[in-house]
Order: C-alpha cells, then structure tokens, then sequence
C-alpha cells in the first residue's frame, strides 16, 4: 500500500511519567499507520528525501490545534454503555444485583447486542478512546459480536467474556465450569479467526472478580491465561462490601493478591481494577509481579467503590504501572478527559488525608496515565502510548479553536497553555480526528 501521511504542526506526548515532550513545528510522518519519523519541520525535505518518499498527503495543523496519543482505557464494561448514570451512590453488590445483572442479561439476545455495541464502539472511538479493555456480559454471542465490532470500525481492543458461575441470579450466572469454560474457549478462538496476529483486537481472560467464580473455575482460567500467555483483568479490592464477601468466601487467604497469585492470574499480564485498599504486602505483590492498575477515579467516588480511591502516589512510588479506567457503568461518564480531571481531584484529597505523604497528581502524570501508562496496563506500549518512531499511529487530531466549551485559545498562548486548556476544559468537540493504525476512525 505504501501509504505516506506527513503532519506538519505541534505534537504533544509523553516520554516517561514526568516527561512530557512539547514539539512545536514538528514533522511528524506516518506510512503504512506507523511512525517513520518525528522531528522538526525545517527538516522536512530532508526527510522526504531520505526516505525516497514522492508520494504523501500532507497535513498541515492550524494554530490552536495539536496531535497528541489515543486514549487507553483500562477498564471498561462494554454492556454497560446504555445504564451509564444508573444506580448513583449504590453499593457495589446490590448495585451489581439491581442495576447491573439485570441490564447484562439482556445480552443474552444477540440482537441487543447488535443494537448496542455499535454505539458503545463509535461512542468511545468518538470520545478519543483509541484502545479500551472490554468485558463484554457472560455470553460468548454477545462478546464475539463486540469483537468484530472494534475491527469493523478500528478500535484497538482487548475483549474478554466475564466468567461468573457462582453468587449470580439464575437468570444471568453460566451454569457450571465446563459451560464458563466452553465459552471463554469459543471467544479465544473466533478473536484468533478475526485477527490471527492480534493486530488490534486480543482477548483477555476476564473473571469478573473472586466472590462470583468458584475455585475450579478460578484454577481453570488461569491455566488458559498461561497456556495463551493472554492478558487478564479482574476487579480487586474495590469495596469493603466486596473484600469482605471475598474473605467469608475464600478463608484460606489472607488476601486478594494472595488469592490471585495461588491461580496463576497475578502476573505482568493482570489488569487489576480499582485497588482502592492496599495494605503495603498488597503493593509490594503487585510490584513485584508487575501487575497493572486500572484506576477508576469516578466509578470508586460514585458506585460500589465505597467511595474511596486508589493510591495512586503510593503506586508510582513502588513503580507499578497504571491506567485509567473509565468503568463505564460503573461512573457517569465515558470520558478520559473527565477520569483525568477526577484523577486530579482525588489526588488532591488524598495529600490532605495523608497529611501531605501523597501529593496530588500533576498534569503530566495524568496525561502519562490516560495513555503511555494504560499502554503499559495492557502490555500495547511497544505499539502504542507515544509517537516514539517505530510505533503505531494511534492518534488524537485536537483543534482548541473547535466551537464549544472549552477555554477560548489566546493568541499569545503557547501549546502547552493550549493543552492544559484542553485537558481540564475540553470534550469531544475538540477532538477533530480520531487515527488508530493511520487509519482515520473518527472524522
Ligand atoms: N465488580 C464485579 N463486577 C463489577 C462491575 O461490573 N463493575 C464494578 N465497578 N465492579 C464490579
Ligand atoms: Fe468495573
């Protein structure tokens, strides 16, 4: 195909958790959907010539406008796209039983999912979501409809069909081991026949969380995530509600990280959701078996976390990699923009309650966070996070000028002001163009 895209404007991204790289002017230039070459405009014949490169189209960004990385969103339930706002304030397990099950069971029937996921695809693509980590409902159907929808419309996605045989209403629990099993097996293997590479769609072993699978279903599942080397995600230490179910349910561990470890699902593959409460052995387990955290700022503030957040401070410390989640269902919005913004403002409240131990989150880590480090969280960033040279061509076009609400651009404003404009007081409006792989997903 050979196809040469050049950008001629501002680039912004990140280079490490507290390095974030401005370049104003700068060539960036795309063939194929990867990065050939980021530098500096003045040199861009050079760099055509170099290249032997005759044939492009070129992109020349206005002022106010830049291209940062996509997304990553590193928890997102998928089915739970059409009950987003429902349930406020509930407790994580009665918010499950009343809200939730019921509106997943619906997935049962093909067609609502073919209803669905469309919408929940293009709405995230919409909102510069370039990659998510689905759980799709427990029904394989459902899930493979999920799958195919990410690579019809170019989403980078990783897809997982919830196993939960246990503590489920019978309307909406599979019905033994052999069956959760049966269908995990069908998910892996239609994800295998649509993308055999796992070029941008893979699956992820997704037992929904310890209380609702049983300890046969937990062993078997870990043994297909080694047996694969596939990713997996669970929720963990979310809710006292929760930690305290999980502890009646399974006494022979003291806790979660333990639990996980003893069925081979605590590895450098885990994406752990929430992790609100985490004594010092808890982190340094994650540390150690370098797991990853999605942190869900709003859904802990707003459904089921019992309304605390994660320590994230404490997470940077001890050098665990995270991510933002946006949980879907379980906050109100489906907004990385927004998880950023209640990042921030949870961080801050958590310098007060530690007396000032954990300082409040900066802009460049939450930036870091909504996408070189979720790129990290699900294993992506030797394809993804930044615009190193080499990686793919994941992209957000931002246009600060776009109508809307925005911070008006001044002229005197640099792109940095422009970017912190746009993070604490952007939305949708802004993001002009989507790109996953150089392939414009939004327009
Ligand atoms: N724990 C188990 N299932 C869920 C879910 O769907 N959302 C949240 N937030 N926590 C869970
Ligand atoms: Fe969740």
């Amino acid at each position: 195909m050979n196809h040469v895209q050049i950008f001629v404007g501002s680039v912004v991204h990140s280079l490490s958790l507290q390095h974030l790289e401005i370049i104003d002017d700068a060539l960036l230039i795309v063939r194929d959907g990867r990065i050939i070459a980021l530098g500096q405009a003045a040199s861009e014949q050079d760099i055509l010539q170099s290249f032997g490169i005759v044939d492009y189209d070129v992109h020349q960004l206005p002022p106010g406008d830049f291209l940062m990385p996509g997304f990553v969103d590193t928890h997102n339930h998928a089915p739970q796209y059409a009950q987003r706002g429902l349930g406020q304030g509930m407790h994580i397990l009665d918010w499950l039983d009343k809200i939730t099950f019921p509106n997943e069971a619906k997935f049962e029937d093909s067609a609502h999912a073919r209803r669905i996921y469309p919408g929940c695809v293009a709405g995230f693509l919409r909102q510069g979501i370039t990659t998510a980590s689905y759980y799709g409902s427990r029904h394989a159907s459902a899930t493979k409809i999920l799958a195919d929808e990410c690579l019809r419309q170019g989403q980078r996605a990783l897809v997982g069909n919830c196993n939960m045989n246990r503590n489920a209403p019978d309307f909406y629990r599979d019905e033994s081991v052999e069956a959760s099993v049966e269908e995990t097996e069908d998910c892996i293997a239609h994800l295998k026949s649509i993308d055999p590479a796992g070029d941008l769609v893979r699956y992820v072993v997704t037992p929904r969380f310890a209380i609702i699978c049983d300890n046969d279903l937990l062993a078997r599942l870990g043994a297909i995530a080694k047996r694969d080397n596939l990713a997996i995600q669970t929720h963990f230490n979310e809710a006292e509600q929760e930690m305290e179910a999980t502890r009646d349910l399974f006494p022979e561990f003291d806790c979660e990280a333990d639990l996980y470890e003893h069925f081979q699902l605590l590895n450098n593959r885990s994406i752990l959701a929430h992790c609100c409460f985490m004594s010092e052995y808890e982190l340094d387990k994650l540390s150690v078996h370098d797991a990853g955290v999605a942190h869900c700022p709003i859904a802990n503030m707003t459904v089921g976390g019992g309304f605390m957040t994660a320590p994230v401070r404490a997470f940077l410390r001890k050098g665990i990699k995270v991510g933002l989640g946006t949980d879907s269902g379980g906050g109100f919005s489906s907004s990385i923009l927004d998880a950023m913004c209640q990042a921030l403002i949870a961080s801050n409240a958590r310098e007060v309650a530690t007396d000032g131990t954990d300082k409040g989150l900066s802009l460049e880590e939450l930036f870091y966070m909504a996408t070189l480090g979720g790129a990290r969280v699900c294993n992506f960033d030797a394809k993804i996070g930044n615009f190193e040279v080499g990686k793919e061509f994941d992209a957000l076009w931002i246009s600060g000028n776009a109508s809307g609400v925005m911070a008006p651009c001044e002229p005197e404003d640099s792109t940095r002001t422009i970017f912190n404009k746009f993070l604490m007081t952007g939305d949708d409006r802004n993001i002009n163009k989507v790109y996953v792989r150089g392939r414009v997903v939004k327009q």
